[in-house]
């Protein structure tokens, strides 16, 4: 399954994130393509608000992995951006497969590490306050988020 949403300015992609996350589940797998600047982290932020996670969510770029450990639902931050092709033994399946979400940029470093079953972000810019969302669904689990953004309208 899949489904495009449009976002007119950042607060709208927060929001967007904020309502997917309310149907977050144990070892789901969020993947965000799109090019530098086009929201992904901002996505992550608004997905973390969505989880009650009040701590500030900062780009991992630097550090690759950031954790934000919560009840009921820890949230993982992958930013494969600096590994490039170059894969670096870093233990990163360990949160992926571990016990909250993994919300992951510049996942085609890391392809080899991203479980069939997940969820599928891509973002083109339109212009410059402008955003398109494609979600795609891989697997039974992730269809039901699909299901859920195509009651979603944006405000
Ligand atoms: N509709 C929108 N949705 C999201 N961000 C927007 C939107 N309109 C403008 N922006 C701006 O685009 C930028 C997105 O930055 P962000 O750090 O989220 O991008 P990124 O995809 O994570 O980039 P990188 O690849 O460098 O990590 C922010 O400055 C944000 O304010
Ligand atoms: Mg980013």
């Amino acid at each position: 399954m899949e489904h495009a949403l449009i976002t007119r300015k950042e607060g709208q992609t927060l929001a967007l994130a904020s309502f997917l996350a309310m149907f977050a589940y144990f070892g789901l797998v969020i993947t965000l393509k799109g090019p530098l600047g086009s929201g992904k982290t901002t996505f992550v932020k608004g997905f973390a608000k969505g989880l009650n996670i009040t701590e500030r969510v900062i780009s991992p770029t630097f550090n690759i992995l950031k954790c934000y450990f919560y009840e009921p639902l820890s949230l993982y931050h992958i930013d494969a951006y600096r590994l490039e092709d170059e894969f670096i033994e870093l233990g990163l399946e360990e949160y992926i497969e571990g016990d909250g979400v993994t919300l992951i940029e510049w996942p085609d470093y890391i392809k080899e590490l991203i479980p069939t079953n997940h969820l599928s972000v891509e973002i083109e810019v339109l212009t410059p306050l402008s955003r398109q969302f494609t979600f795609k669904a891989y697997g039974e689990q992730a269809n039901c988020l699909i299901t859920k953004l195509q009651g979603y309208k944006n405000v």
